[in-house]
């Protein structure tokens, strides 16, 4: 096969996913600008490879090499391009770290996306997943985005309603996962801000702190402050965030399920049905802090699966058969992964 010269052979994966698994890939190319992409479209062959498109590997299990063209979006820019009577609408590519982005808008004095701070990861991903904390969604700043159309090279836009965004979903995960590249997107900031600290965590945190009338950057920083307690970071212990999404049961479930375990904590979603707290379920599974092998369960938030040491994918993916097994026994209710398991 005759690839563009910017395609690299035989890569290690190990710096560039945050469980820190080990894993190879066969073809490898950093993708900074979209012209890429439409010179490996017209590589012969192209049609053929397998191809994954890698951003910051923090929602990514790795079980093995990959034996396909991992393209790394790394394509840069941040820009606000219109400014409207009640939003500033800020575009930024696909590769830019989703944190450092967020703390530029607040810089720059656009407030909108202060809940979503300190998530792992690039603002291309962050659509993908619609990530989410502390009482915000990704969804609620989209404007729209630019995705590369990865059997063409062509760009093709998307708004919100093409997303068709749900609860840690899109369309990206489902008729058009494997299609496209997602190479710039851009946010709806509101002029019009008012924080939102319905979550108790933030609530609790900027009282703590003595503040009252917080702006922006106070709730990013509580928000960050929160997330260093309760998650572990990734350059010191390997691990994708949440593993497993909170699992939503219909009404009928839920009443079964509130009779026999009154003080589990739950969310009425506006459908009816009652999102539930895996990680209570885990905890109560007794899994908080087990490991097996060299995969564990963080002490601090049962939600979040860990890599102790060396441990591989598939370890990984042990562990979390096994809690599902338990959940599934003790509650009667499926967990579903979060990451994606390659
Ligand atoms: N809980 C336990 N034990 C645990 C963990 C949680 O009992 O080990 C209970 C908590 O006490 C609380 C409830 O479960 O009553 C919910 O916990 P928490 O507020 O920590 O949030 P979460 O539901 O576990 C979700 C997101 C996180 C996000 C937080 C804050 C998902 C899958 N996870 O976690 O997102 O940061 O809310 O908004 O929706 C991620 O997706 O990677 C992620 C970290």
């Amino acid at each position: 096969m005759i690839l563009p010269d910017f395609v690299q052979r035989d890569v290690a994966l190990d710096r560039l996913n945050t469980f820190a698994l080990s894993a190879r890939a066969a073809w490898f190319a950093d993708v900074a600008e979209p012209a890429q992409l439409v010179a490996l479209t017209r590589a012969p062959g192209w049609r053929k490879l397998r191809r994954f498109v890698l951003g910051g590997g923090s929602n990514l299990l790795l079980t093995g090499d990959f034996d396909g063209l991992m393209l790394h979006v790394c394509i840069p820019g941040r820009k606000l391009i219109a400014e409207e009577a009640d939003a500033w609408m800020v575009r930024a590519g696909a590769g830019e770290n989703w944190h450092e982005f967020v703390r530029w808008t607040l810089e720059q004095g656009w407030p909108g996306l202060e809940n979503l701070s300190l998530i792992p990861g690039t603002v291309g991903a962050a659509p993908i997943q619609n990530i989410g904390a502390y009482g915000l969604e990704v969804a609620e700043r989209f404007q729209h985005l630019e995705a590369l159309d990865l059997a063409t090279g062509e760009t093709v836009l998307f708004d919100r309603a093409a997303c068709q965004f749900g609860y840690r979903d899109s369309v990206f995960k489902r008729a058009a996962a494997g299609q496209y590249l997602i190479s710039a997107v851009t946010f709806r900031l509101p002029k019009r801000w008012r924080p939102v600290t319905r979550y108790a965590d933030v609530a609790q945190e900027l009282t703590a702190l003595g503040i009252t009338h917080p702006t922006a950057t106070d709730v990013s920083d509580a928000v960050s402050a929160i997330r260093r307690r309760k998650l572990p970071d990734p350059a010191q212990l390997g691990n994708a965030g949440s593993f497993f999404k909170n699992p939503v049961v219909d009404a009928a479930t839920f009443r079964r399920f509130i009779a026999r375990y009154p003080d589990a904590p739950h969310y009425p979603q506006p459908d009816g049905a009652v999102k539930l707290a895996a990680g209570w379920l885990i905890e109560r599974c007794g899994w908080k802090g087990r490991n097996l092998g060299s995969a564990g369960v963080y002490e601090q938030q049962a939600l979040v699966l860990v890599n102790r040491g060396g441990a591989c994918g598939e370890e990984v993916l042990r562990l979390a058969r096994a809690i599902q097994d338990s959940v599934q026994t003790t509650f009667a209710v499926a967990l579903e992964p979060e990451p994606v398991v390659l």
